[in-house]
């Protein structure tokens, strides 16, 4: 039910919100108000008008009111269905067509009549295209306007396709797409090439028309905008910002997209934290002292009471005593994540006076060398996330194996593949009756023609990026012996239509149970642009919930440990291990992430930033040396971070 996830509202924010642990509760609770309104306009015998969205977000919506179809008779006989957008020009079958993913996601698997369904068409020639979204427009009002209007929200916060500068008077129309969100659906698309520059979409008014609006969003890529479109002013820059104008819209929010609002993030900032169920604990004193640090450019230990007492942490310094002991809280608590000893020592080479080995905790704390696994989702997210650290572990003398999640074949442009069967046709290597065949792809292959994806041709892409895995943890160390290619089945999916399973979790968990680790490193990073990383943890989740249920005796001697990956580092409050690496170890790192070379220039998902990967990496950890610097810890070349799951906690964790 919405009603018992409702938030109640703070001066932060402007429009109503329902918040709810992970999307798929969300999304039941949605289609429950779609199913009672659909049913009481049944009892009155009235049809029922439904603004629809496509992409990832509704995904999990539709298969909700697909069940209820199928298992509660819900039936869509008066139902009629305007959907907010279609790219242009893209033919109605095209695989990426939205007209086809709605028949896929919903309309081929219930009784609505098709003649109901409308959607923007991608076919219409160009001079028509203008009558063709003002009829659009005419057929909503002569259907009797949207009840209620489903949205999803862009990166670029817009809704519909109304980018950033879309007025709030506009209607339906073409518009050109943003870069960046070009870049979200290149991986649909199969590259910036083929992906449209253009969009018909419903506007800002024919969508705040609608007599109710339910904005979606889930995920930690969504928290930043969703808390500019809830909290900022209405600004055309942030078009799902208008909504906050709507008498009747609610945003519904898994926790991860939740997660910027100023209650998460800065709970003191709303009122008294003990009015919000919450205390001054450890974790909470640490972020408020982090944050004002922030807020007064000031080191840790340079924060006075007058700091505190203007930023409004006056109930902080009550806790705590003094600034002054505040103070020590948070730098005792930052100082205490680094460790340039992330598997611990070697017992047989301590000296008196070594400083204590932090923070490491399980009961395999004293264990030494210790087995380490490193998942990976894709071939590189090892090195451009913790290269430096796992250096540090190979240095140091543990076991390091690295899991390979996903071929990873998806991000390969055409041309590797080329340059790689030119040099087998003409290196004199290949078998002769083999130079004609090699010869066609060639050709097919650098013209500037789209090819079709074979198996064949993805095949070999694996294997590319399969050898520039080796090459990268050769130069870190790790010999082919420990190197583990998952090649999880999920991923042979399209990218949107991708979903793990029970064979996924298979694959992992007999992997946990051969290197049974004292230390597992994996990708806490969910801003992949396509969800990637995200599927491998949920798979993770399920097969460390496996080893827990069939009481693994691995599993107690076990940590888990997360790293962010190449788009995001972990904010600095919720950092529990910081390994600092030195200038060559930058350099070291710098050199196994060149060993990717196709996801150099080329790369096809370089997402928002358009620097290459080891650039982005090197000035992220970098930043994050610089960060612990402006706290008053010591000065480093860069930082490695990572934050802690006890593997336990994480098994039944619905936070991902
Ligand atoms: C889709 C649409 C878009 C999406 C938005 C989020 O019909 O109009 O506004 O809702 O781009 O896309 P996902 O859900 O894929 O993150």
């Amino acid at each position: 039910m919405i009603s018992s996830h409702l938030l109640e509202r703070n001066h932060h924010e402007h429009a109503p919100i329902a918040e709810f642990p992970g999307s798929q509760e969300a999304s039941r609770a949605v289609a429950g108000e779609i199913a009672a309104l659909i049913r009481a306009r049944q009892q009155e015998r009235r049809a029922c008008v439904l603004g629809l969205a496509t992409g990832s977000t509704p995904v999990s919506l539709y298969a909700e009111l697909v069940r209820l179809h199928r298992e509660e008779k819900l039936s869509f006989a008066n139902v009629t269905t305007f959907n907010l957008d279609e790219y242009y020009p893209l033919a109605p079958d095209h695989a990426q067509s939205y007209r086809r993913f709605m028949r896929t996601h919903l309309f081929d698997h219930v009784d609505l009549d098709p003649a109901r369904t409308h959607l923007p068409s991608g076919t219409v020639p160009k001079p028509e295209v203008d009558a063709h979204c003002a009829a659009y427009e005419e057929a909503i009002a002569a259907a009797g306007g949207i009840d209620l209007q489903i949205l999803g929200i862009g990166r670029t916060g817009h809704i519909g396709f109304n980018e950033p500068g879309s007025p709030r008077h506009s209607l339906t129309r073409l518009v050109t797409l943003d870069p960046l969100t070009r870049r979200d659906a290149s991986a649909d698309f199969g590259g910036d090439l083929a992906t449209p520059r253009h969009a018909l979409t419903m506007g800002v008014r024919s969508i705040l028309n609608a007599r109710r609006v339910i904005l979606m969003a889930w995920g930690q890529h969504k928290a930043d905008i969703v808390r500019q479109a809830l909290e900022d002013e209405v600004s055309p820059r942030v078009t799902a910002s208008f909504l906050q104008e709507h008498p009747n819209a609610l945003f519904v929010l898994d926790a991860a997209a939740a997660g910027s609002l100023t209650r998460h993030r800065a709970p003191w900032l709303v009122g008294p934290l003990a009015d919000q169920g919450l205390a001054w604990d450890e974790r909470m004193t640490r972020r408020a002292i982090l944050w004002l640090s922030q807020l007064k450019q000031k080191p840790i230990l340079k924060l006075t009471d007058d700091d505190y007492n203007e930023a409004g942490l006056q109930d902080l310094i009550r806790a705590h005593g003094s600034a002054y002991d505040a103070n020590l809280i948070g730098f005792y608590e930052m100082q205490h994540t680094i460790t340039g000893w992330p598997g611990g020592r070697d017992p047989a080479k301590a000296k008196p006076g070594d400083a204590p080995v932090r923070p490491l905790r399980s009961g395999s704390a004293g264990t030494f060398p210790k087995r380490v696994l490193v998942l990976s989702p894709h071939p590189d997210d090892d090195v451009i996330s913790m290269g430096g650290t796992l250096c540090r572990f190979v240095d140091q003398g543990h076991e390091v194996h690295i899991a390979y999640e996903v071929s990873g074949a998806g991000a390969v442009a055409n041309e590797a593949v080329w340059r790689l069967l030119a040099f087998g046709r003409d290196s004199g290597l290949t078998n002769p009756a083999e130079t004609a065949r090699l010869n066609a792809l060639c050709t097919e292959l650098a013209s500037d023609k789209p090819v079709p994806s074979t198996p064949e041709l993805l095949r070999w892409k694996a294997l590319i990026r399969r050898n520039e895995a080796i090459a990268g943890a050769r130069v870190c160390g790790v010999p082919e012996s420990r190197l583990h290619f998952l090649d999880l089945p999920f991923y042979e999916a399209e990218a949107r239509s991708r979903r793990y399973g029970p064979a996924d979790v298979a694959v992992l968990s007999a992997l946990l149970n051969q290197v049974r680790p004292h230390l597992i490193y994996a990708a806490g990073d969910l801003d992949d642009p396509h969800g990637t990383h995200r599927l491998c943890l949920h798979v993770l989740r399920d097969a460390l919930a496996g080893a827990a249920k069939e009481k693994a005796s691995w599993l107690a001697q076990s940590e888990l440990w997360l790293y962010r990956g190449a788009w995001a580092e972990w904010p600095l409050d919720e950092i529990d291990l910081a390994v600092p690496l030195s200038p060559q170890e930058v350099l070291r790192r710098r050199r196994a992430i060149f060993r990717h070379e196709t996801q150099k220039d080329q790369a096809l998902f370089l997402g928002e930033d358009r620097r290459e990967f080891w650039q982005r990496t090197e000035d992220r950890s970098r930043r994050l040396a610089q960060a612990y610097n402006n706290l008053g810890l010591a000065e480093y070349e860069a930082i490695e971070a990572f934050k802690r799951y006890a593997p336990a906690d994480f098994a039944v964790s619905t936070a991902f």
